[in-house]
């Protein structure tokens, strides 16, 4: 069968506890039924994110204990702008403490009032830092990206025919740039092509526009090109990489899904962005040899960077997600299909099709599921969004509990107690009700917002 082998082997442990329903009832409540809100005491398998928490191998483990510390110039710096070098070819590096801190820097610099940036799918704080410059996110992914089921091996693609009709209307001087995020995110952790890619970037190179690739998610995406696109099925991931890496004129990161605590950074090719980009990150970051990370977490992230070019390490989180995508679909709970990286993608808008999109689908499955398993995920749905201009509620297109499977964490038992649980649940959905906001914040208010049953 698919049962997925784990090619490592657990040598550091984290006691959990599993507290009583009594309990849980209490810690839901007490978090206003927002995941983001419990208390990790209260949580049995936390499945809230990959970010921060994903395991670390014992050559990061022994790198940080080597790491060499100091204000400027440190030898670690150094060691991670080689692999950077190494492995994107990419001449410059800015160091940042995270993903976001990246997408504040590059929106500053090029998102003006009025400019638009089209986007396979935006990310939460991407989107923030973009209308907080006064821009406008396009999302453009392919029609067959927002189908919660289908076969389709790349679902995080751009639509390039929209992406045209787009410059068409606004004219090139109006986009920031195009960015392309890997591994889509809240689409379901799906994948672009290598030859979309190659597409999008023929015509920012008709109009002179810049390519900046989210890759926060690459290690899953590179995995999916690996498995699932036929020319490059004798490539190998260093080839693939480079290859998406020619393509793009930045690449951002988040560090934390390599394992780390902290960390990010910003890659060029061309020194003109490099010198525009540095100034901001003395500013918000730090100094260019730290630029917000701990030296260790700098070490953490050279080994981890080197460590996603093993497909043996990057297969493991996507192998885990499909083996649990398996199993529910065989009890015929709505999940995304085709499985992609990240997590397992519940689909709350089928799950609890009695609760209308404004009580929020996707909030009600998690904080359910929450007090049914100690199991904790996360509501990537309407929460999720941004209100309108007006206050209105803006839908998301899909309402989806993402349940995370940080790499290397988690049993495969452990996957069976969600799989059973997550059945349960199913069979007794009708319990479930819907959800409204009584403290609602402006900006991301899907991590402080607190809600009660309606
Ligand atoms: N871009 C993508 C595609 C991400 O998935 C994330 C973070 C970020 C940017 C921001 O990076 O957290 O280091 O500031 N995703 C996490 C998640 C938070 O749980 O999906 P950050």
């Amino acid at each position: 069968g698919n049962v997925p082998l784990e090619m490592h082997k657990v040598r550091i442990v984290q006691k959990l506890d599993l507290v009583p329903i009594e309990r849980r009832l209490e810690a839901i409540k007490e978090a206003g039924n927002n995941t983001f809100l419990l208390k990790n005491q209260d949580i049995y398998l936390d499945m809230l994110t990959d970010s921060g928490v994903n395991a670390m191998s014992d050559k990061q483990l022994a790198a940080m204990m080597e790491s060499d510390d100091s204000y400027a110039g440190s030898a670690s710096y150094t060691r991670l702008e080689n692999k950077i070098k190494e492995i994107f070819g990419m001449e410059y590096f800015l160091p940042a403490h995270q993903g976001r801190a990246c997408e504040n820097i590059i929106s500053q610099a090029y998102v003006k009032p009025g400019t638009i940036v089209p986007m396979n799918y935006h990310f939460t704080t991407t989107k923030a830092h973009i209308t907080l410059n006064g821009g406008t996110v396009e999302e453009l992914i392919i029609d067959e990206g927002l189908k919660t089921t289908s076969d389709y091996p790349f679902k995080g693609n751009m639509d390039v025919e929209k992406l045209r009709a787009l410059i068409a209307k606004h004219g090139p001087e109006k986009i920031a740039f195009v960015r392309i995020e890997t591994g889509t995110n809240l689409i379901g952790g799906q994948p672009h092509s290598l030859e979309n890619m190659r597409e999008v970037k023929k015509v920012c190179d008709e109009y002179g526009i810049m390519l900046v690739l989210d890759a926060s998610l690459l290690a899953d995406n590179l995995y999916f090109i690996k498995k699932r696109e036929e020319a490059c099925k004798d490539m190998s991931i260093r080839e693939i990489t480079r290859a998406i890496a020619e393509l793009s004129d930045i690449i951002y990161f988040s560090a934390r899904k390599l394992g780390c605590a902290r960390g990010g950074g910003i890659c060029t090719n061309n020194k003109d962005v490099y010198m525009k980009l540095r100034e901001l990150v003395t500013l918000y970051e730090g100094f260019l040899t730290y630029g917000g990370m701990s030296i260790r977490e700098i070490e953490a992230i050279a080994v981890g960077l080197e460590e996603t070019m093993d497909e043996n390490m990057i297969n493991q989180g996507p192998q885990f997600i499909a083996y649990m995508c398996e199993k529910l679909k065989e009890h015929g709970i709505p999940v995304i299909t085709p499985p992609g990286g990240l997590g397992c993608h519940l689909n709350a808008m089928e799950f609890v099709d009695h609760i209308p999109q404004s009580q929020y689908p996707a909030g009600a499955l998690a904080s359910a599921l929450y007090l049914v398993s100690g199991v904790r995920g996360m509501e990537r749905g309407t929460i999720s969004e941004q209100r309108n201009e007006d206050g209105s509620e803006h839908f998301a297109n899909t309402e989806l509990l993402r349940l995370a499977l940080p790499r290397r964490v988690f049993t495969l038992s452990q996957v069976e107690y969600a799989v059973d649980r997550i059945r349960w649940l199913y069979e007794n959905r009708k319990l479930i009700g819907g959800l409204s906001f009584v403290e609602e914040p402006k900006v991301l208010r899907f991590f402080f917002g607190k809600l009660e049953p309606v």
